[in-house]
């Protein structure tokens, strides 16, 4: 056989080459969408540094923890949604504002301030006698291992703000 012969394509050949290329061309042009949704939630950039209102002017927050609610957007993978949120704040001596998350750090139930008599001025949690100080940290030999985690606030125009809720290390 000579080297031209060796080196042409068949016509079955030419039609397998084509017929790949093309099949190809089309897979990737139904996958790459497909892939792209389903990690689509991975390639969003985190929203991070949001605040929020709480719907409370500065000048009405006393040395008293409040309650107060606030709304934020949850987006979870494709899903998002507005969830309702609390928080205790309260000035302390200094004037400094806090803002706790209310919810224990034995196992997630949601603490009270002041509502029960047996430990005044505490964040009590119902669920299995768990106990705080008034500065958010557990008191020992409570079920909680881990202080309140407290919200990054800032004061916009008199109205308090809360972001995130950051954990606080063990105490
Ligand atoms: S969940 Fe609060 S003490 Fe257990």
């Amino acid at each position: 056989m000579s080297e031209d012969k060796k080196n042409q394509v068949s016509r079955r050949q030419f039609l397998n080459y084509t017929l790949t290329g093309v099949g190809g061309f089309m897979a990737a042009g139904m996958l790459a969408p497909m892939v792209r949704f389903a990690i689509d939630p991975v390639l969003q950039p985190e929203a991070e540094g949001e605040f929020v209102s709480a719907d409370i002017a500065v000048e009405d927050i006393t040395t008293e923890p409040q309650k107060v609610t606030f709304k934020v957007d949850q987006v979870d993978a494709w899903y998002e949604s507005t969830v309702e949120k609390t928080a205790f704040v309260y000035k302390k001596e200094d004037g400094s504002i806090v803002a706790f998350d209310p919810t224990c750090t034995h196992l997630g139930c949601v603490v009270g301030w002041n509502t029960n008599d047996d430990y005044p001025q505490h964040f009590y949690c119902p669920c299995h006698d768990g106990l705080y100080t008034k500065d958010g940290v557990n008191v020992p030999n409570t079920p909680p291992t881990a202080p309140l985690s407290v919200y990054e606030h800032k004061i916009q125009n008199g109205i308090l703000y809360l972001g995130k809720a950051i954990p606080r290390e063990e105490a």
